[in-house]
């Protein structure tokens, strides 16, 4: 069973490339919208979670379904952390969030993938993102055959994701999202956002909400690139990963 949330589509690539056969692949922000937070483990299965760290630490979907997480039947749980440079504390946070819900993480695997964090810099450009993803590619095999043999290891930095979630909330706000006149209405970017921040009013998009989880899909999936956070954004590349064609 692996659960998954993602934003420009790096995570939901990750879970799909460790999935089984008929293993199920659970997206936490639907999970949490629909208020499904109870599940059976299959015999024997490994339970996953996959997702992006946002500021060393765990986006905000991920924290709001782990709280309520109710699991039965789980004998292995581990996390891989999709990152563009590091994971910091987020494995360590994770445990702890898991630990509260009598969930043992047996092991965190992180694994650097196209960073997409236009809002705070400029990110790379096609083919650059492309040579990642062929190395993430290797990377994930690996991790797969250490979870097909229950591999444990040590899990440490709480501290780091406690202190990253902090500065993670100070930069939440939406105030500085707007969509630019090549906007052509299509609806994609509010139907896209976990958050269900964006709505649509007279064929542009608003958002409805003071803050939100920052996974960037709005910005980096807008198929005009007319979305903008504030000035910085208009020269910047936008990021999608080949996983999604379309919307989620
Ligand atoms: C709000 C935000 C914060 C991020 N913080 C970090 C970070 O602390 N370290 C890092 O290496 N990457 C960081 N990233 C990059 C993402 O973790 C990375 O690109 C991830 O693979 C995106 O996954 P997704 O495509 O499943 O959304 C951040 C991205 C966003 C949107
Ligand atoms: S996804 Fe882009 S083009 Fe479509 S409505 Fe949103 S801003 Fe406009
Ligand atoms: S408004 Fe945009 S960045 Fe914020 S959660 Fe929704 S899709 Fe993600």
């Amino acid at each position: 069973m692996l659960f998954y949330f993602t934003g420009t589509g790096n995570s939901l690539y990750a879970a799909k490339a460790l999935a089984d056969k008929g293993e199920a692949v659970i997206d936490m922000a639907e999970s949490r919208n629909n208020g499904n937070f109870s599940f059976r483990v299959p015999k024997g299965e490994a339970v996953g979670f996959v997702f992006p760290v946002y500021f060393y630490s765990v986006p905000d979907v991920v924290a709001d379904f782990c709280k309520k997480l109710r699991l039965a039947g789980e004998s292995y749980v581990y996390a891989v952390i999709t990152c563009g440079a590091g994971i910091g504390g987020s494995g360590g946070l994770l445990k702890e969030m898991l630990a509260k819900r009598c969930i043992k993480l047996r092991n965190v695997f992180p694994v650097v993938m196209p960073d997409n964090a236009l809002l705070f810099y400029s990110i790379a450009d096609a083919e650059k993102n492309r040579q990642t993803l062929l190395v993430s590619d290797k990377k994930l095999l690996r991790i797969k055959e250490q979870i097909d043999a229950r591999k444990k290891g040590e899990i440490k930095g709480a501290a780091i994701g406690r202190i990253g979630r902090h500065v993670y909330h100070l930069c939440t706000r939406t105030s500085k999202f707007y969509a630019d006149n090549s906007c052509v209405g299509c609806g994609l970017c509010a139907k896209n956002c976990p958050d269900n921040a964006i709505e649509m009013k007279d064929s542009k998009p608003r958002w409805v909400k003071d803050r939100c989880t920052k996974c960037t899909a709005c910005i980096n999936r807008c198929p005009s690139k007319a979305i903008q956070y504030g000035k910085a954004t208009v020269k910047r590349n936008r990021y999608v990963n080949p996983v999604f064609r379309g919307s989620r």
